[in-house]
């Protein structure tokens, strides 16, 4: 046998070996995640984290989506993590493709697939620790690997945090307040506008809200930054007017988070 096809075949036996323990295996829903998220390359990077220790088992899949799936996993010292694993198809390349275009940090991209891919993975673990670094609360980054992002896992150990869509809040009107911070520290401090901020990629954790879902936040000096912007304000106001929050207008916001100072 090749050496690298016994490579392969070594590491396929030590993931099997790590693959899910529990009953979520040998549903058939659960092959079929498997099969498709964990192609060889991907195999290679879960392999590697076991080896430098940031993961020792993947627990059960916590979301499964068009571009990617998330994972609970857990760290050798027993804490959770969340692998959030982007599938290395064309598909995923062409939706990715128009962010990394205009942002500076990616220019001379070559236009391969799979290492846009890993530079999309680069990228939104960036975008994490520039938000983290700025004040906005997002889960820790820890790790990025080809296509693989390790972080910390938003949740207990009895599920993964809800979305900010499913939650019933105690106090709506801190919650808007904080969120709105964070687009203001994002634009200020990280120079990044979200750009799919809404009630899905925002978690709740003990009436805390997190910031996740980063790919494709784009610096403030990238064309469509304001655009982007704009919609991001508009989708948060017009979530928390639905649950009677009194909102700043998207004006007032608008120039809040960009430091524009009243007439
Ligand atoms: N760090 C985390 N801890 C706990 N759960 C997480 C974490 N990151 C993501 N999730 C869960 O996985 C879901 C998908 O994550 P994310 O929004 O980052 O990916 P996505 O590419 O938008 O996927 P989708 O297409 O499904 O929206 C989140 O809505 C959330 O439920
Ligand atoms: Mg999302």
């Amino acid at each position: 046998m090749p050496k690298e096809d016994s490579h392969i075949l070594t590491l396929d036996r030590k993931v099997e070996k790590l693959r899910l323990t529990r009953s979520f295996e040998s549903s058939q829903e659960g092959r079929k995640v498997m099969d498709e998220v964990f192609d060889n390359l991907t195999l290679g990077a879960i392999f590697k984290l076991t080896c430098e220790k940031r993961i020792s088992s993947v627990d059960f899949p916590v979301s499964t989506g068009k571009e990617g799936n998330v994972f609970r996993a857990t760290a050798p010292d027993g804490t959770f993590v969340a692998l959030k694993i982007y599938r290395t198809s064309n598909a995923t390349f062409k939706n990715i493709a128009k962010y990394i275009e205009g942002d500076t940090r990616f220019k001379g991209l070559t236009g391969n697939p799979r290492k846009l891919i890993y530079a999309w993975c680069t990228k939104e673990f960036k975008n994490l620790n520039r938000l983290e670094q700025a004040g906005v609360r997002v889960p820790h980054p820890r790790r990025f690997l080809k296509n693989v992002i390790v972080m910390d896992y938003i949740g207990d150990g009895v599920m993964a945090a809800p979305q900010l869509r499913s939650v019933r809040l105690d106090g709506p009107q801190k919650v808007y307040r904080e969120i709105v911070r964070f687009m203001k520290r994002a634009f200020q401090k990280a120079k990044l506008v979200h750009g799919d901020l809404s009630e899905y990629n925002i978690l709740v954790h003990e009436g805390a809200p997190y910031i996740i879902d980063c790919g494709q936040a784009i610096l403030t000096d990238h064309p469509n930054a304001i655009d982007f912007l704009k919609r991001d304000v508009k989708n948060v106001n017009r979530y928390f007017r639905s649950i009677d929050v009194k909102v700043w207008s998207d004006e007032t916001v608008l120039r809040y988070v960009q430091g524009v100072r009243e007439k």
